[in-house]
């Protein structure tokens, strides 16, 4: 059995997590999480400087959390991850700095982790995980995109957002509707009993330079745009708001986009799983219309659990083990963090003179 600890700091989530991997299976042994939302909602956004003060509050209080929850001692973990890239970097360097701390006072090994393969790598923490080649949508506040998983943590980007990621949409329209951050839970609560039919909206198509279309990449600016307008016209009128019609419409389409797109491209490329992740694959909406579309075209579907969608340290752990197991050792201690880094160069995490 190899037992790794993970650290999560790339924005506003303090996360640590205990994570073991035996005989192929994942076992999340503990995984905590000190949310920031709240220090930063009445800045309107985070805050860089208080994200990384909060992460360093945070930290020592939960590491001993999971060795306590877990009832292990540091002397029982066969490694120590945290994720280096992409993020804020003061907040990188805070779960960075801890990391390499306790793996060099305990002689424990130390990988960096990038943190959309932490994403990608949520999907193992399922009873059921795929196996390589597989179509991965990666749906978070920061990215959207559709991703090719090859065998050896290897990744091609077949499609991305041009504008706004999903659930940067998502916190945006909650934002014009009135609804608390994050938008995501927000718009989901309130859009239940909405009728998801009333509203048309637009489905964001990207126009290639010669004519055309790029037939899976996104927009989700012209559908917040669309939205905003069709908020400005009832107020206009001075009736009220439908709220709940409106949050159901946006999140019908939002998922309809998603779907349709992803399961296009899958199909276009021979692709016959397809794994979804990140903080907007939380969306029951949108799982179940992936579910229902995946199972009409005899694809098969994994799907995160939904509690390690949204930002964790345990997918940070399963990515670790996931390298361990692909005979990667450790990452240099004089690994920094970067603040952009692309997924497909996650590699060089783990060569003896590090990119950064
Ligand atoms: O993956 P994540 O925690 O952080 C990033 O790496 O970006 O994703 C956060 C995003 C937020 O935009 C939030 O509104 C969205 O995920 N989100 C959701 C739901 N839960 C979180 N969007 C739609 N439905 C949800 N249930
Ligand atoms: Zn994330």
């Amino acid at each position: 059995m190899t037992i790794v600890l993970g650290l999560e700091t790339s924005c506003d989530e303090s996360a640590v997590a205990l994570v073991s991997r035996e005989a192929g299976i994942f076992n999340v042994l503990s995984s905590k999480i000190a949310s920031q939302v709240e220090e930063h909602a009445r800045w309107g956004g985070v805050v860089p400087e208080i994200a990384s003060r909060k992460h360093l509050e945070a930290l020592p209080y939960l590491i001993s959390d999971v060795l306590n929850d877990a009832e292990l001692k540091i002397r029982n973990i066969d490694a120590i991850a945290a994720t280096v890239a992409p993020g804020l970097v003061g907040a990188l360097m805070v779960g960075s700095v801890t990391a390499r701390t306790l793996a060099a006072l305990h002689n424990l090994p130390f990988l960096g982790i990038h943190h959309l393969e932490g994403h990608l790598s949520s999907v193992f923490l399922s009873p059921k995980a795929p196996a390589p080649p597989y179509l991965v949508l990666l749906v978070s506040g920061g990215h959207t995109e559709l991703i090719e998983v090859y065998e050896g943590s290897k990744y091609k980007r077949l499609a991305r957002s041009h504008d706004d990621a999903a659930g940067e949409a998502f916190d945006k329209v909650a934002r014009l509707l009135d609804l608390p951050y994050p938008g995501g839970p927000s718009i989901q609560e309130i859009g239940k009993e909405g009728n998801q039919s009333r509203f048309s909206l637009p489905k964001g198509r990207v126009s290639k330079p010669g004519g055309g279309f790029y037939p899976y990449d996104f927009s989700f600016s012209g559908l917040k745009t669309a939205m905003l307008r069709k908020i400005e016209s009832f107020k206009s009128e001075g009736k009220g708001i439908p709220v709940q019609d409106l949050a159901a419409s946006f999140e019908n389409v939002v998922a309809e986009v998603l779907v349709e797109r992803t399961v296009k491209c899958a199909l276009d490329h021979g692709l016959e799983r397809i794994v979804m992740v990140g903080g907007v694959a939380a969306n029951l909406r949108l799982r179940k219309l992936m579910e229902t579309r995946c199972r009409e075209k005899s694809l098969n579907v994994y799907l995160a659990p939904k509690q390690f969608c949204t930002d964790n340290a345990a997918m940070v752990a399963a990515a670790a083990l996931e390298r361990l197991k692909l005979g990667v050792s450790a990452s240099s201690f004089d690994l920094g963090v970067s603040p952009r880094w692309p997924l497909s160069d996650a590699d060089s995490f783990y060569q003896a003179k590090p990119p950064f």
